[in-house]
């Protein structure tokens, strides 16, 4: 079957739109995209499917094959992202952890340990924030000082020890769009200061946030690259950059939230800007060849919410300056579970124009939509959140079905 049957078309493809208008000091790279990947089917590309960019290899070698698999991609190839060696393309898609003080604590080394041996090629970790200041938000991890070293490294050895990957999803809240984290947080800490791109009331959910200035967007950049750092020192396998779901770094992307009219705002090269520098300190800080992933909504099922043509405009860009991996994501709370994979045309016509390695997530489910989405796109990575919660070991249990050569249809949560 044509990989064209996942593949959208999208208007704005390549936007451009900043040009001749008020924004002098649009991104100069000009969006125009690197090259698109032309071929239909990976089967032809041999084992390990490795994808055809840049003179890249990423296929140190290949573990098992079902039957009826011969010859294409698999979800139990091994790869390689940047410097990382992956067992295989499952990812364990991110899973904020309660946790006490920022550290990684006997349950968060009990769960990673669990998925571990459950079969995730890749373990992103929960969302972990960036800065102190937001401390107060939420009980969950941190990387934000030197103080939590000794415990990521813990929990990166225990990942290690059992064969998998472990990557750090890096988190600055802002003013996070959820009606229940307002509910929660704000009777709590009616003083926290909440910031976001143009300081919208929420009517929805009731924040009150203030407009992000020029040097606190400058602290969030570096904030990301200190903790990117710290996560490198801890011995992660790579960092995320959480750039979805209403996060502050997605709200930029968002025209209904994002007003501004400085060099953050008002045109699709300004919106992603705040992504753009950010991942550029990142880079920075933790040096080539370190693994970059962004997880980045391509819908967000919101009149207002971010443009496809924009998102893809700087997947191009980010791709071009060095980004391993895009994880796609979206509004996958309002999608029926069980209907996904949610953002698969999406995440296919990303994986169809774009160097970077794309791992879809959001309602991956079955052996059978695992191999689909690998024979038919060009997306490199299936990450899965909730079936991993329901059963850590439900890798270890495709990975039987698929050496068995039985796909027919898994039964995650
Ligand atoms: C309880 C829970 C916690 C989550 N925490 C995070 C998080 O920390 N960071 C993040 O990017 N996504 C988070 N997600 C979203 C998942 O990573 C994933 O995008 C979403 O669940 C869709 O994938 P699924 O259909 O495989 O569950 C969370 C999801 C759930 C259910």
């Amino acid at each position: 079957m044509a990989k064209t049957l996942f593949t959208m078309s999208f208007a704005g493809t390549g936007a451009d739109g900043c040009r001749g208008g008020p924004y002098p000091d649009c991104l100069g790279t000009g969006f125009r995209g690197d090259a698109p990947r032309t071929s239909g089917c990976y089967g032809a590309l041999g084992t390990g499917g490795a994808a055809p960019e840049g003179g890249r290899s990423d296929s140190p070698g290949t573990t098992a094959r079902g039957s009826g698999q011969a010859g294409g991609r698999g979800p139990f190839d091994r790869t390689l992202l940047g410097s990382a060696v992956l067992r295989n393309r499952i990812f364990r898609a991110a899973v904020g952890d309660t946790v006490e003080d920022g550290l990684p604590g006997d349950a968060s080394m009990r769960l990673y340990g669990a998925l571990a041996d459950g079969g995730a090629g890749t373990i992103l970790t929960g969302f972990t924030l960036v800065d102190d200041l937001e401390k107060g938000f939420m009980p969950i991890l941190s990387l934000a000082d030197d103080r939590v070293l000794d415990a990521h490294k813990a929990l990166v050895e225990l990942v290690h020890s059992k064969g998998a990957a472990v990557v750090a999803q890096l988190v600055l809240i802002g003013s996070y769009q959820s009606t229940e984290f307002h509910k929660a947080v704000t009777p709590r800490l009616p003083f926290l200061t909440l910031l976001s791109p143009s300081g919208l009331h929420d009517p929805i959910c009731g924040a009150s946030p203030r407009m992000i200035s020029g040097p606190e967007i400058r602290r969030v950049h570096d904030r990301h690259a200190e903790a990117a750092l710290r996560a490198k020192k801890a011995g992660y396998d790579g960092v995320e950059i959480h750039a979805a779901h209403g996060f502050l770094l997605s709200q930029f992307m968002q025209p209904a939230l994002n007003r501004r009219e400085d060099e953050y705002g008002g045109c699709p090269e300004n919106r992603s800007r705040m992504a753009l520098y950010t991942y550029r300190a990142v880079r920075q800080a933790v040096g080539e060849g370190f693994p970059v992933i962004m997880k980045v909504n391509v819908r967000d099922g919101f009149p207002g919410g971010c443009d496809f043509g924009e998102i893809l405009g700087l997947c191009r860009t980010l791709a071009r300056e060095g980004l391993d991996a895009v994880e796609t994501s979206g509004n996958w709370r309002d999608l029926p579970q069980n209907s996904g994979p949610f953002f698969l045309g999406e995440a296919a016509e990303i994986a169809a124009q774009v160097s970077a390695r794309v791992i879809l997530t959001g309602g991956l489910r079955t052996l059978d939509d695992m191999l689909r989405v690998l024979s038919e796109t060009h997306v490199e990575y299936l990450g899965m959140a909730r079936p991993l919660m329901k059963d850590p070991a439900f890798v270890n249990k495709l990975k039987t079905e698929y050496e068995a050569g039985t796909a027919g249809g898994g039964t995650g949560a």
